[in-house]
Order: structure tokens, then sequence, then C-alpha cells
């Protein structure tokens, strides 16, 4: 079986709770239990961190012998220059994934320190991003 981590970065702990107009009113846990349904064939794994340290940590452990990473950072994206590195210094593909289409918002997230190290970047589809995301792990 394909395994495939998904990893959360700061604040998205508070989904279904956050500004709901931009993430939605259900909980990541909730979001989850639907993900592993809907793909019973592979073995998803859920981390999430409101520490950069932690996420990199995530990416090392699971970054050389998972499928597949299917990351959003959330904020860490416009800023981590680490999470970049920690992207390109392991082996497993990753892909970046944002639930609100972040090219609609301010002018700062436009910009992401991680695309350019990723597998390639999924975003504004709700928390459908994160179905998409494993999708590319199906191709
Ligand atoms: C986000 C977009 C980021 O700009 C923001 O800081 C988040 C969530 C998204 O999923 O739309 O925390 O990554």
């Amino acid at each position: 079986m394909k395994r495939i981590q998904i990893i959360n970065g700061p604040n998205l702990n508070l989904l279904g709770k956050r500004e709901p107009l931009l993430y939605g009113h259900q909980s990541f846990e909730a979001y989850f239990e639907e993900l592993k349904k809907k793909f019973s064939t592979v073995e998803l794994f859920y981390f999430q961190s409101n520490n950069e340290g932690e996420i990199i940590d995530k990416l090392h452990e699971t970054g050389f012998d998972y499928d597949g990473i299917v990351l959003n950072a959330g904020a860490y994206t416009h800023t981590s220059v680490a999470i970049a590195d920690a992207i390109r210094s392991i082996n497993t593909p990753v892909v970046e994934v944002h639930i609100s289409n972040v090219f609609k918002r301010e002018s700062f997230r436009h910009h992401s320190y991680l695309s350019e190290a990723c597998k390639g970047c999924i975003v504004g589809f709700g928390m459908d991003s994160y179905h998409l995301g494993i999708e590319v792990f199906m191709l």
C-alpha cells in the first residue's frame, strides 16, 4: 500500500473555527475521516504543528520512504526558507496545497518559498485541495 503523509502547518488545527468564510466550517479531523474512506487503497497519515521545526522534522522523518507528502504549511509558505530547504533535502515528492486561493488575497500571500521545491501546487479548492493533492500520487 502506498503511504501518504499530510502535513498541516500553523493555525490549521483551528479549521472549522478559524475564519470560516475563507476556510469553511469543517475541522480537519472530520475531513480526514472522509479522506480515509475515499482513499481506502492507500495509507494516509496526518500531522499538524504550529512549529516550523516540527514540520521540518516530519518532512525528514517521512521524506525517504513515504510515497508522497501533501503539505499545507500555512503562513510559513510565505516566510520559510528552512521548510523549502527541507523539501529539497528529501526524496519523497511534496505537493503544496492551499485551501484558499492565495492569489486572490493580500500580495504577501502571492509568493511561496516552497513552490519551487515542490512537485506542484494545488490552490483554492477549499478542503478538496487535499483530495486533489492525494490524487497526484495515484496517477
Ligand atoms: C493557507 C493560506 C496561507 O496564506 C495562510 O497563512 C494559511 C492557510 C490556505 O490553506 O489557504 O494559514 O495556507
